[in-house]
């Protein structure tokens, strides 16, 4: 895990802290996704949002078009759609903040489900529990033992694999 990276989320926080009153869960999963293929592919089209969020082209245009109002993506000629800086900046604490949970959730032993968990219960954590979550999770990244012993104690005490 790279935990000495995540440091600097804090900021990421603070930005999506501010922005939260404007963005909605689905918006924020938007951003979130649009984010993640801007690192790989830079830019993204309606189809491609419709595929990977599973949701009608219609709907598709309409969180975009809203997105773009609020500053977060420049929706281009030949349906070419980018990030904004602001909108990189809110898609990368976005990202962050899942990763968080996730890593959180894993460490916790959680296997296949700790991707969609996180999708639940992404949008509505504060950011003090979010920040608490990340000081976890770097005690048990500087900590390996204590994630040995909690498998341990799991197998001994609760059935569990
Ligand atoms: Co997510």
């Amino acid at each position: 895990m790279e935990n000495n990276k995540e440091f600097h989320t804090v900021r990421g926080y603070e930005i999506l802290n501010k922005d939260k009153r404007k963005l909605t869960p689905s918006m924020e999963d938007y951003l979130e996704m649009i984010y993640r293929n801007y690192l790989t592919e830079g830019y993204i089209r309606i189809n491609h949002i419709k595929e990977k969020l599973h949701v009608r082209a219609s709907s598709a245009s309409k969180v975009v078009q809203k997105l773009s109002e609020l500053g977060y993506l420049d929706y281009e000629k030949y349906g070419i759609i980018q990030l904004t800086e602001k909108g990189r900046e809110i898609g990368k604490s976005l990202l962050e903040r899942h990763k968080t949970i996730e890593t959180f959730l894993k460490n916790l032993g959680v296997g296949d489900n700790a991707f969609i968990d996180t999708e639940l219960i992404e949008h509505d954590l504060s950011m003090d529990t979010l920040n608490k979550i990340q000081i976890f999770n770097h005690f048990f990244a500087a900590n390996p033992d204590i994630i040995k012993r909690l498998h341990q104690f799991k197998i001994s005490n609760h059935d569990d694999k």
